[in-house]
């Protein structure tokens, strides 16, 4: 794998090989000394032109997990504010020779392009409505511990599905790994021939019962350019998941971050079956693992030895 764009262009096969090896970053977690040298020497950038708290901090403290230098640039108070393209900013961080850049754009395609301008492995950290390949990783590695496999499971998408990269890349990654989706909300927030991708479409929550698990999405407020929805209350009052709405055996996620009161209510956020904090969790070692997959292997998983007991990096010979 070079770089990691879209979950489309996974196999379940790749997928889980994400996974299992996440599954070993997360037992280096466990130990008192959480890094291993794997990436010494290399250099990550991440780039963001949009706002984020998860994705972000989660990709610099992994590669820091895995020794990497890291070089963290915001497109706020960047050479971006003073014109600079896309491309040009791309070309003076490949100056210092990154082995992987993660990147996040608004513009759909935009990790795309810059995996021709540069030579090092590029992660998509989220572009535009289009895709959000790491989301969908991490959510398919938090069910997997949780339900063991997500074959045969039924999984409703519900909310503004329409402005969501996350919905797109988790019903491909759900799908792929088994599921079956249905997505729900107003057909304002639904996009027209969304079931060409193998899901059902649902305008209400009435049959939501089936579902093994709800993952609610946010208002995507900042792509809306016109009304979708009478008013955020009348959109909560029909499609918010609450406690009334989920049953016991239900489990309950969402991307984050989450307005809380409209998409959730306060109470099924901090139910137990709601499992948005082991997402946040799983985001580091599966993330870690994406880094580890592009830039030192793709081979099944090896132990992983101690930063101080080993210098060699995992998937390398002694
Ligand atoms: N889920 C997600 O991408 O969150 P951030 O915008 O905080 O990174």
């Amino acid at each position: 794998m070079k770089h990691l764009l879209a979950i489309e262009k996974l196999s379940r096969d790749e997928i889980e090989a994400i996974l299992d090896r996440a599954e070993s970053f997360a037992e280096v977690g466990r130990r008192d000394i959480k890094k291993v040298p794997t990436l010494r020497g290399r250099t990550v950038v991440t780039l963001f032109y949009e706002s984020s708290t998860r994705t972000s901090s989660s990709f610099e403290l992994a590669a820091k997990r895995l020794s990497a230098d890291l070089v963290s640039v915001k497109a706020a108070g960047s050479s971006v504010d003073k014109g600079e393209s896309l491309k040009d900013t791309v070309a003076t961080l490949s100056a210092y020779d990154p082995a992987a850049i993660v990147i996040r754009h608004p513009y759909a395609g935009a990790a795309q392009m810059v995996a021709g301008w540069t030579e090092a492995a590029v992660v998509n950290a989220g572009d535009g409505k289009h895709e959000h390949p790491s989301q969908a990783l991490l959510d398919v590695y938090t069910l997997r511990r949780r339900l063991g496999s997500l074959d045969g499971r039924r999984i409703w998408i519900v909310g503004d599905v329409l402005h969501s990269r996350v919905a797109r890349s988790n019903l491909i990654a759900f799908q792929r790994m088994g599921a079956e989706v249905t997505v729900c909300g107003p057909p304002t927030l639904i996009p027209r021939g969304i079931e060409e991708l193998g899901c059902e479409v649902s305008h209400s929550l009435e049959a939501i019962g089936e579902a093994d698990v709800v993952y609610a999405l946010r208002m995507q407020q900042e792509r809306m350019s016109e009304s979708f929805v009478p008013s955020l209350r009348e959109y909560a009052a029909t499609f918010q998941i609450d406690t009334r709405r989920l049953n016991p055996r239900q489990l309950l996620m969402h991307p984050g971050p989450v307005n809380r009161g409209v998409e959730l209510s306060g109470e099924a956020i901090d139910s137990p079956q709601s499992l948005i904090v082991e997402q946040v969790a799983a985001g580091l070692v599966v993330r870690m693992a994406i880094l580890y997959e592009l830039l030192a292997g793709g081979e099944r998983p090896a132990p992983v030895p101690d930063e101080e007991s080993s210098p060699t990096p995992i998937g390398q010979p002694a």
